[in-house]
């Protein structure tokens, strides 16, 4: 039996199944553990391996991407299995013979991965929405705002995860805090040191100033190098992280500062004239509001980019979040029915939303994420946006959906449920289009009883057939 201790993380774990298998060592020779430190057991391998028999194995072992997609993500996974798990399917993919064994759903081990990798990327999506960043002050090495958050995973996925936060908020300095590790972005790299005691970290819901004395007590003078708190010289993290994104707005601004006018001047520095692809891109890098902070992606608008129809709903609900596609959960499937209904396309459409995060809070007990409705000023903010994605699509017919989206676009007492139809406004750069204000499929979803529902759906079809009407009477006068 070999005694194979490698750094529990995909890389350690790549070279040495490398080694092994070209000396052709059977899945049932070697016992896999993960190395905690010390001098021992590391290396190991090369004094024990003389012992073993060549079994004839190849140096030139080639793998699908996919089994590297899925070894990777397994490898993230803390059950201590999962090493010997991907190891002997790595032996019966090349030298057994079975190259295609990732095909068959019934196989054990693949199964068996599957539901690993399963499991690390759920932790990641959790990561990814859960994750709450604090102001905390300035750093003190460089005048620049800090921004720390504490997670606690269950894999280890914090390097795996890593990217994601660096490209999101690349603008920021943070540091992110889990049991295991902490990772420090400072605008440019990425460090790692060692976690911290959870005990020693604020609860989720303490006061902003108790965060802030925590991170003068983490980053007081004596422990401001990272290699005095992780007691080694972190690494300097891989260099194909993405590069920083230039961010204006590095730092989400109050509520009380988004004002009209600032605003307007966004909206024109910052998106006049400019492609949906640039438009996506600024999107994504946007601080003026502080949704993004807790959202999981940016959701922007999809479909036609020269869409004749446009429809516009409030926010992304939970599923959008974690896709990045607008109307994909519920609402979206109730949309898809309406629009069929109306004979309308869905491959002719443009389908956006008048606020491009997720706004969300945690429920009383329990993880799920329960939508909240957006401010006016988070609504301003991401208006300069959405009215440059209409000038941009240019359509001549827009739907929006629900009262929020309605105002995005109108200004004044417009109340859905009393003021359904069209509504006029000053569109910049669209100026020729109709606007038609209709209820949105969420509001349906929470009706009460089938007959309300139904009727209610008749109302939002029936306004989708009249936009498709000014439509088709505006392109047969062209
Ligand atoms: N509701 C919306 O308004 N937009 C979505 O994308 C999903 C739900």
């Amino acid at each position: 039996m070999i005694s194979v201790s490698i750094e529990p993380e995909f890389e350690a774990w790549r070279l040495k199944a490398r080694e092994l298998l070209a000396v052709g060592v059977s899945p049932d020779q070697i016992n896999w553990r993960d190395w905690s430190g010390g001098e021992e057991g590391l290396f190991s391998f090369e004094e024990e391996k003389k012992g073993v028999p060549d079994s004839g194995g190849g140096s030139q072992v080639k793998v699908k991407a996919d089994f590297i997609h899925l070894a990777r993500a397994v490898s993230c996974h803390s059950d201590p299995e999962r090493w010997p798990v991907l190891y002997r399917l790595l032996w019966r993919m090349t030298l057994g013979g079975s190259s295609r064994l990732l095909e068959d759903p019934t196989d054990g081990d693949v199964i068996r991965c599957k539901e690993m990798a399963k499991s690390v990327r759920r932790d990641c999506h959790k990561m990814k929405a859960l994750v709450r960043f604090r102001k905390v002050g300035k750093d003190e090495r460089n005048a620049r705002e800090k921004f720390i958050a504490w997670f606690e995973p269950e894999h280890f996925i914090e390097e795996f995860n890593a990217s994601f936060f660096v490209e999101r908020f690349a603008g920021m300095d943070w540091s992110i805090f889990t049991p295991r590790r902490s990772l420090h972005w400072d605008g440019k790299a990425l460090l790692l040191g060692e976690g911290i005691e959870k005990e020693d970290v604020p609860s989720e819901d303490s006061s902003d100033d108790l965060w802030k004395t925590y991170y003068r007590k983490i980053f007081d003078a004596a422990r401001l190098e990272l290699k005095a708190m992780s007691g080694e010289k972190p690494k300097k993290y891989r260099k194909n992280l993405p590069e920083t994104r230039p961010s204006r707005y590095l730092y989400p601004l109050q509520e009380k500062n988004l004002s009209d006018l600032a605003v307007r001047e966004h909206s024109v520095s910052r998106y006049g004239g400019s492609s949906l692809k640039t438009l996506r891109e600024k999107a994504g890098d946007c601080r003026v509001c502080p949704l993004w902070n807790r959202a999981t992606r940016t959701v922007f608008g999809v479909g036609k980019s020269d869409a004749d129809f446009m429809i516009v709903g409030e926010q992304p609900g939970d599923e959008e979040d974690v896709s990045g596609r607008p109307f994909v959960g519920p609402a979206g499937q109730l949309l898809k029915r309406a629009l069929a209904a109306a004979g309308l396309d869905p491959e002719d459409l443009y389908l956006t939303n008048a606020v491009k995060h997720f706004k969300w809070k945690a429920a009383p007990r329990g993880k799920k994420r329960i939508y909240e409705k957006v401010t006016k000023g988070e609504r301003l903010a991401c208006r300069p946006g959405l009215l440059a994605e209409l000038a941009e699509v240019k359509p001549r017919v827009v739907v929006t959906l629900g009262n929020s989206a309605a105002h995005s676009l109108v200004d004044g007492e417009f109340q859905v449920l009393r003021d359904r139809g069209e509504v006029k406004g000053d569109f910049p750069g669209s100026e020729k289009v109709r606007v038609l204000a209709s209820i949105h499929p969420s509001y349906l979803l929470r009706m009460q009883g089938d007959a309300a529902k139904e009727l209610g759906f008749m109302e939002l079809v029936s306004d989708l057939k009249t936009a498709k009407n000014w439509l088709e009477t505006a392109n047969g006068e062209d």
